[in-house]
């Protein structure tokens, strides 16, 4: 039996793509692992009327963790139109299969490195190395939303808050009302990460980046926890800083920060600006990550347009699996991955269109496996 059993994901569009990429890399490492394919994506919900069958969730659960490549995700009304005519009508409705497997299996913690590489022309600025960490299952995005706004929900708003007398006049099909909840465990739980893993790789600084003079309630919430566990690590600084004003000093001063731990949607937002400093989406590796599962994928999409063309860049693909095998306690495999995707991009020969080079997705996971 194989030392590891892999959740197989390639979803589609350039998922397939790059996780043939992952491949090439896995095998040339002769990792020690069984990779158990599963079925996500839009072909599914067309099909089947789910884009995370109930098979593929329960081969998760036999599995160490999940590689997952991309899918493609409409709005509600192309959903309903491109749904199998079989099953129209008799009440499926979609829901992002990425979302799902966040909830399903606690995944609470997105880790999204994003570093400058040496030699990387698409480099913002040289030597930034920032890390996001981003609570992924509650706040803006935990899905709590209402339009129109129920009468005995409005009727309690206006009971609690006094806040709400300047939206009492309003129609309630003309008010849309989406709740941002923060509980304290999770507010916790993804600091205490973040500080572990600037613990672990030696950083100096973690930025809590939230918005309290404003959203006092659960931005404030998050803060305080934070300086509360702040106090455990003495060796790092904990700065505190808006979302607003770091947006900004990420463009200005990218080099004075290290860890940065957030929100959801917050989270979402910076990690899209620190993808850009070093490279963009081509370069944007991520983990989503629980208590006993994770997994991990490249942040871009499928992007239809370059599907099956092996033009995409696969570097944020392998640093995918570099996180993989980090989260696995693979760290030598993981620092010889990494030195290798280093030493490709600093020596510049093989390079996807992005980086202005016309080589193959292919042609670079190779490149990678030769140099490992
Ligand atoms: P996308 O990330 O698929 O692509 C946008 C553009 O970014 C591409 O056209 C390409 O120019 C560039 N790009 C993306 N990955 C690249 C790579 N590895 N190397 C070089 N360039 C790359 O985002 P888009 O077009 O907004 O969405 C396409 C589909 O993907 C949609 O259906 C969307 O819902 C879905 N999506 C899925 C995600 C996931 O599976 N986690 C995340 C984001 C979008
Ligand atoms: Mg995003």
């Amino acid at each position: 039996m194989a030392k590891y059993r892999i959740a197989w994901l390639p979803g589609e569009g350039i998922g397939k793509d790059v996780m043939d990429c992952a491949k090439i890399v896995l095998d040339a490492f002769k990792f020690d692992a069984d990779y158990i394919p599963g079925d996500i994506g839009w072909e599914f919900w067309c099909k089947e009327g789910d884009p995370l069958p109930k098979r593929t969730i329960e081969m998760l659960k036999t599995t160490d963790c999940a590689l997952f490549g991309a899918i493609t995700s409409k709005p509600k009304e192309e959903a309903a139109k491109e749904l199998n005519p079989e099953l129209q009508g008799k009440g499926y409705v979609y829901a992002s299969p990425i979302v799902r497997l966040r909830q399903e299996f606690n995944l609470r913690t997105n880790l999204r490195p994003c570093k400058a590489y040496d030699g990387n022309p698409l480099n913002y600025r040289e030597a930034i190395d920032l890390v996001v960490f981003r609570e992924n299952t509650e706040d803006l995005y935990a899905g709590i939303e209402f339009h129109p706004v129920p009468q005995d929900v409005m009727d309690i708003l206006k009971k609690n808050h006094t806040k709400m007398k300047s939206f009492a006049q309003v129609p309630l099909e003309d008010v849309a009302i989406s709740l941002r909840i923060i509980t304290r465990q999770a507010a916790q739980n993804i600091v205490r990460d973040a500080f572990e893993y600037a613990k672990k790789y030696h950083y100096k600084t973690v930025t809590i980046v939230e918005k309290p003079n404003v959203i006092r309630e659960t931005s404030g919430l998050m803060i305080r926890e934070a300086r509360k566990v702040a106090r455990d690590y003495p060796g790092i600084e904990l700065w505190e800083t808006n979302i607003d004003a770091m947006c900004m000093w990420l463009i200005k001063n990218p080099l004075d920060y290290g860890v940065l731990v957030t929100s959801n949607m917050f989270g979402d937002i910076i990690s899209d600006l620190c993808a850009q400093l070093v490279g963009g989406l081509g370069f944007a590796s991520s983990g989503n990550i629980g208590d006993n599962y994770a997994v991990f994928e490249p942040t871009h999409g499928s992007a239809p347009k370059y599907a099956g063309k092996y033009k995409v860049n696969p570097i944020a693909m392998l640093l995918t699996v570099k996180l993989m095998f980090d989260w696995l306690g693979e760290a030598d495999s993981a620092r010889r991955l990494e030195n290798a995707i280093a030493k490709v991009i600093k020596e510049g020969k093989v390079r996807t269109y992005d980086m202005g080079g016309q080589s193959t997705s292919l042609s670079v996971a190779e490149e990678v496996a030769r140099n490992l």
